[in-house]
C-alpha cells in the first residue's frame, strides 16, 4: 500500500472481537515475549498513550501498529500510515500536515494532510528516524498541543489522534549523534515495545511456517506440504530478514515447482559452519556477559515481585521504585507474562 493509507474498520469492534483481533493466530502468541507484548496492548487499549515500536526490519512492527489500533477505542476511526522514509524530504510537511493553495509551486488547490485524516483515529508514523529536523520540532509540537498549522497557513488545525511511531534504527545513537531530538524521543517513547527478531523467538517458526502454508495455498490454490526436515532446517535459519524473510520462503516454495529446493537451497547456503557455531563463544565481551547478568538478575525480581502482589502492576512499580511506564516496558522487555496467559 502507498505511503499514507488510510484503513478504518468498517463495522463496529465489540469487546470480544478487540481480543479475537489481538489473538488471532499466530500473532503474539508463540513465545512469551509475544504474549508479553500482547498483554500491553491490551493493557493500554483504553488509553490515548504514544507508543513507540521498535525492532530489526521484518519482525512484525506494522502488525503490531494495527493490533494497537484494533485493540483501541479508537477502533473505528481511521487507521493511517505514513512511512517518513517513502516521501521525498521537500514534500513530508505538505504530506503530514497539509498546505493551503499558493503555499508553494505547485500548490494549485488546499490540501488536508495525514493528521487531518487521521482524526478519531490512529497516526503511524513508521520509519520516524528519517524525519527531518524541522518535522521532528513540527511534531513535538503537535504532540504537545495536539495543534497544527497546514504549509502556509496560518490558522491552527485542532487534532485528536493517537500517535504510534516505530523505527528499526537505533535512536540513542541518533540522538548522541544530534540526528534525533531528545525530547521527541521521550514525547514518543511513552510505552516502547520492542519486537524481537524471529532468531529470538524459534519457537515460534512452526506456526508462522503453518500460517504462511495455508494463506499461500489457498492463494494460489495449491496443496503444498511441508516436510518435517524441512521444518527443522528452516527452525534453525538465522532468519536475518526476520518473519518478512520466512514469509517470502513459503511463498517461494508454494508457487515454484521445485519450491523445496529452492527453500533448501536458501537455508543451506547460510547455514552455520563449525567455526560460525563457536563465533558467539568467543566473541561475547565482558560487558555483554555482564549485561547478560545483570538482566537475568533483574527479570528474576520483577518475577518475584509481581508474583509476590498477584501482578497488581501499580503496586508493583511502587515496591520496585520505578514508574508504572518503566515497569510495563520491562515486563515486555524481560517477556514476563500473567499466570492466567501462561500455556496449561
Ligand atoms: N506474528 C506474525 N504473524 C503473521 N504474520 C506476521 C507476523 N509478524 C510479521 N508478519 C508478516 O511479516 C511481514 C513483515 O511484517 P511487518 O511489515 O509488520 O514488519 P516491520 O517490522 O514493520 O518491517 P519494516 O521495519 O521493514 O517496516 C508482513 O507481511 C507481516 O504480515
Ligand atoms: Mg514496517
Amino acid at each position: 500500500m502507498g505511503a499514507g493509507e488510510i484503513e478504518s474498520a468498517d463495522r463496529p469492534l465489540a469487546q470480544h472481537d478487540v481480543k479475537d483481533l489481538v489473538n488471532t493466530p499466530p500473532l503474539f502468541d508463540g513465545h512469551p515475549r509475544m504474549r508479553a507484548i500482547r498483554s500491553l496492548i491490551e493493557s493500554i487499549a483504553d488509553t490515548d498513550t504514544t507508543v513507540l515500536i521498535r525492532g530489526e526490519s521484518g519482525v512484525g512492527k506494522d502488525l503490531i501498529a494495527r493490533a494497537l489500533h484494533a485493540a483501541s477505542t479508537r477502533r473505528q476511526g481511521p487507521f493511517i500510515k505514513v512511512n517518513c522514509a517513502a516521501i521525498p524530504q521537500g514534500l513530508l510537511e505538505s504530506e503530514l500536515f497539509g498546505h493551503e493553495k499558493g503555499a508553494f509551486t505547485g500548490a494549485h488547490r488546499r490540501k488536508p494532510g495525514q493528521f487531518e485524516f487521521a482524526n478519531k483515529g490512529t497516526i503511524y508514523l513508521d520509519e520516524i528516524a528519517e524525519l527531518p529536523p524541522a518535522l521532528q520540532a513540527k511534531i513535538l509540537h503537535v504532540l504537545q498541543d495536539f495543534r497544527f498549522s497546514r504549509v502556509g497557513g496560518h490558522g491552527m488545525i485542532d487534532v485528536d489522534a493517537r500517535v504510534v511511531a516505530a523505527t528499526n534504527r537505533d535512536l540513542e545513537q541518533a540522538m548522541e549523534r544530534g540526528e534525533f531530538r531528545e525530547d521527541l524521543y521521550y514525547r514518543l517513547n511513552v510505552v516502547e515495545i520492542r519486537v524481537p527478531p524471529l532468531r529470538e523467538r524459534r519457537e515460534e517458526i512452526p506456526a508462522l511456517a503453518a500460517w504462511f502454508l495455508a494463506k499461500f495455498n489457498a492463494q494460489y490454490g495449491r496443496q503444498k506440504q511441508l516436510p518435517a526436515g524441512t521444518l527443522a532446517r528452516l527452525s534453525s535459519y538465522s532468519w536475518s530478514g526476520n518473519v518478512r524473510e520466512l514469509e517470502n520462503a513459503v511463498r517461494r516454495l508454494v508457487v515454484l515447482s521445485d519450491g523445496e529446493q529452492a527453500v533448501e537451497a536458501l537455508v543451506d547456503r547460510r547455514r552455520p559452519t563449525p567455526v560460525d557455531a563457536l563465533r558467539p563463544l568467543v566473541t561475547e565481551s565482558l560487558r555483554e556477559i555482564a549485561r547478560r547478568g545483570a538482566r537475568e538478575a533483574e527479570r528474576k525480581a520483577l518475577a518475584e515481585v509481581l508474583e509476590r502482589v498477584h501482578w497488581n502492576r501499580a503496586e508493583a512499580s511502587r515496591i520496585l521504585k520505578v514508574s508504572y511506564k518503566t515497569l510495563l516496558n520491562k515486563i515486555c522487555e524481560c517477556g514476563l507474562t500473567p499466570p492466567s496467559r501462561r500455556e496449561p
